[in-house]
């Protein structure tokens, strides 16, 4: 029954009390030299590379911080440019909401909701979902079970923590922490679901079982979503499922702790999802935002639904039919804020070597081509090396 990660608890239990006598010096330690990084900081310059270095050796992420009593947000934090007043917000449209439930209806409701899910995925690249059969209580538990990981005892915790994307199971704070020009207010747990099945035993206990259920809701719900969409593109209902679009799943648990200075940093900087297609799960905070005709609009979380969003991989095989928008998560003073982002895509080796490119079904003399063939691989490496720059990654891949 024991994976390894089960031993590596069991056998850390044992050693706490020392392991956290060792780490709060360390963390205070840390803690002070990143204020006193503050205090200079307009002098000197500062040791960027060393601030990120210390947030990463402590293993305890943005939430450690938090915990220590920080009233001010480390200098690494700071974004230049940062626009995130409501007054640049746009309050007047919201994305399409689709009620799934009438699929199960007679009649002509699946070709009015194949016409909907056509105009959001062309127009807004997203739309939010109600009626999509994963009951409330299977969302309500995998927001807890997200909330239980990150704020469970920090040692444990920290066993998980890594930066080796080769894993399949790890959790760590801004996946592209050294190559990021500013630092997201934000943990995440990353799990690696499909298509290679996943020893159960290596997801942390405080959330294993909630896992697991949702994410077997979200691969059903998924090949709803597939099929809608093939038929969008006016292709058979099994186009994009039989070109493995479906098969892939990776989740980020994120953790977004309340920040003393919300204006001065993100949640998570403006970008585009580098998969297929997201379902994402939100929690009733708020702060996620959509850059829509040249304006950031709020995504307000409604109860039960679930947000829906194209990858920049559907951009790429749609040419530009359908979009990967530009969204972001704004740091709050109020919070935690949680969210399960669950991508549709291959990751790393082998299946992400498959090769995608502009479907030839939508490509014609006055359409042609504009990407290269690629593999989901170069993708998410191009991805992972340029980290969220605010530059579409797909830019990249243009003939
Ligand atoms: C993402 C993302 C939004 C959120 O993980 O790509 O956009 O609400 N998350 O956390
Ligand atoms: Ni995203």
């Amino acid at each position: 029954m024991c994976g390894p990660n089960y031993n590596v608890n069991q056998q850390f239990s044992i050693t706490r009390s020392q392991r956290t006598t060792l780490s709060e010096r360390k963390w205070k330690k840390m803690v002070t030299t990143i204020e006193e990084g503050n205090q200079v900081e307009h002098e000197s310059g500062y040791d960027r590379q060393r601030e990120l270095k210390l947030l990463d050796d402590s293993k305890s992420g943005v939430k450690g911080l938090v915990d220590a009593g920080l009233s001010k947000i480390p200098r690494i934090f700071i974004h230049d440019n940062l626009n995130t007043s409501s007054s640049a917000t746009n309050h007047n449209v919201t994305i399409p909401v689709l009620d799934l439930g009438s699929l199960h209806q007679q009649g002509s409701s699946r070709h009015e909701t194949i016409e909907k899910v056509k105009d959001a995925c062309e127009k807004w690249g997203f739309f939010q979902v109600v009626n999509h059969d994963i009951p409330q209580s299977v969302l309500d538990e995998m927001l807890d079970g997200v909330r239980r990981f990150h704020e469970q005892d920090a040692e444990v915790k920290r066993e998980f923590y890594s930066r080796d994307i080769t894993k399949r199971v790890y959790y760590n704070t801004n996946f592209d922490l050294y190559t990021t020009p500013g630092v997201n207010w934000r943990d995440t747990l990353s799990c690696v679901l499909a298509p290679r099945p996943l020893d159960p035993y290596l997801l942390p206990s405080t959330c294993r079982d909630i896992i697991i259920k949702y994410a077997e809701y979200v691969k059903k719900l998924g090949l709803v979503l597939f099929e809608l969409i093939s038929e969008a593109l006016g292709l058979n209902p099994n186009y994009l499922k039989d070109i493995d679009c479906a098969e892939g799943l990776f989740m980020l648990n994120h953790y977004y702790p309340p920040c003393p200075e919300p204006e001065l940093t993100m949640g998570t900087s403006g970008h585009w999802d580098s998969g297929f297609l997201t379902v994402l799960l939100q929690d009733q905070v708020g702060g996620l935002q959509v850059f829509y005709e040249n304006q950031w609009t709020d995504i307000t979380p409604i109860p039960g639904a679930l947000i829906i969003n194209l990858g920049d991989m559907m951009q790429l095989i749609t040419n530009d039919k359908f979009v990967s928008s530009k969204h972001r998560v704004l740091a709050q003073k109020i919070g935690p804020r949680v969210s399960v982002a669950c991508f549709f895509r291959q990751h790393l080796q082998p299946e992400a070597s498959k090769v995608y490119g502009p479907i030839k079904e939508l490509v014609t003399e006055e359409n042609p081509a504009i990407y290269k063939d690629i593999r989901v691989k170069d993708l998410i490496t191009h991805y992972y090396a340029k980290g969220l720059d605010g530059v579409s990654a797909l830019e990249h891949f243009k003939l």
